[in-house]
């Protein structure tokens, strides 16, 4: 049998991470060939909800699931890893600012991306899913000085599976048949998640496609009125889904995050012609360099790069740009605060 790899999980003990922990151990995440041997790293605080969760990974007899073992020490945690997805992450509490988020949260990843730096895998990869996402996928990148900056990537595949679930609905459509979407930016309320590239029809098989833009148009009645949805009811719904599932749900996304951050990975590894993903900037549509930043992904098994050459129109460079902006200050800030 092939050598298990070592999967590590932060903040293994809360919403997302029981959610997670048994994709990965069914085989959704590495495949069905691919064994696993988790590690749960949580604060004291939660290695009670982490421990309950080891003991029903046992009582699911995963045949792919090699080993389970629970700490409070990234060190231990991460001691050979290869697959690290940082999910523990300080929320924002009442009255806090913006600079005491950063703070509270460099506190966290800092110090998680110099263990990973010191103790993982040569081949280690960290996915980011801890909010603010982007700019704590930065401060781990900065922290670890052993491990190529790229090797960092945060997610934004919820907002872009989000944008798909959008356009399936609108337009009647099943979501094999959407491809192109792209989600710009921070993973925040200012994100662009932009169709103008996007293609629907049946994907796979060439014939019979036409623009996401023109089967808008033709629905709605005119090029204006998909304009108008665009703009009016697709961007800020899907930019303030998470506010709308807490609404509703009457606690935050939990399951779709969890599935989005395994079909990250699983694209990460096993390829994908087109995705979103907040990755390192190399200066890619005038994103400045370093910044973590969404953009339209590709993987040929070996890692994100952005999707370059596209046109972007008037309205999504101004709407990248203030996305841009706020990452810009995000970092400014942790920079600020001698973080890195
Ligand atoms: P949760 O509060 O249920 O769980 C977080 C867990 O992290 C807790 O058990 C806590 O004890 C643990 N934790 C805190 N600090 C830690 C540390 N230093 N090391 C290890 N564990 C630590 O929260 P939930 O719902 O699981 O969400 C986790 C994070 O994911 C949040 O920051 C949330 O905003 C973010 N999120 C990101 C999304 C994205 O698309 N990027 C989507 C949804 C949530």
């Amino acid at each position: 049998a092939p050598q298990a790899t070592t999967v590590t999980v932060t903040g293994a003990g809360g919403q997302i991470g029981y959610g997670l922990l048994f994709r990965i151990a069914a085989g959704d995440m590495l495949g069905p060939d691919r064994p696993v041997r988790l590690r749960l790293l949580e604060i004291p605080q939660g290695l009670k909800a982490a421990e309950g969760a080891a003991l029903e990974l046992q009582d699911g007899a995963f045949s792919l699931l090699e080993h389970v073992e629970v700490t409070d020490d990234p060190r231990v945690a991460f001691d050979g890893c290869s697959i690290a997805l940082l999910v523990g992450a300080r929320p924002r509490s009442a009255g806090m600012e913006r600079a005491d988020l950063l703070q509270a949260n460099a506190g966290i990843f800092g110090p998680q991306g110099a263990a990973l730096s010191e103790v993982a895998a040569d081949d280690i990869r960290a996915l980011v899913v801890g909010n603010p996402a982007n700019t704590n996928a930065l401060i781990a990148a900065a922290s670890a000085p052993g491990i190529p900056a790229d090797r960092f990537s945060a997610l934004t595949r919820l907002d872009h599976n989000r944008a798909v679930g959008q356009l399936v609905a609108e337009l009647d459509a099943r979501p094999d048949d959407i491809d192109g979407v792209a989600i710009w930016g921070n993973h925040s309320s200012t994100q662009f998640p932009d169709v103008s590239h996007a293609v629907f029809g049946p994907v796979k098989t060439g014939p019979d496609v036409t623009m996401v833009f023109d089967a808008l148009a033709a629905k709605l009645g005119s090029s204006e009125a998909a304009l108008a949805w665009l703009d009016d009811v697709f961007v800020p719904r899907v930019a303030q889904r998470g506010a709308e599932i807490i609404r509703v749900r009457g606690s935050s996304s939990a399951a779709s995050a969890a599935n989005a951050a395994i079909e990250h990975v699983r694209d990460e590894q096993g390829g994908v012609a087109w995705t979103s993903a907040a990755v390192v900037s190399h200066g890619e549509y005038g994103v400045p360099e370093g910044l973590v930043c969404s953009f339209p992904v590709r993987s040929d098994g070996d890692g994100y790069r952005v999707i370059e050459g596209l046109d972007l129109d008037d309205r999504a460079r101004a709407r990248l740009a203030a996305s841009v902006d706020e990452l810009v200050a995000e970092r400014d800030a942790v920079r600020a605060l001698g973080v890195i």
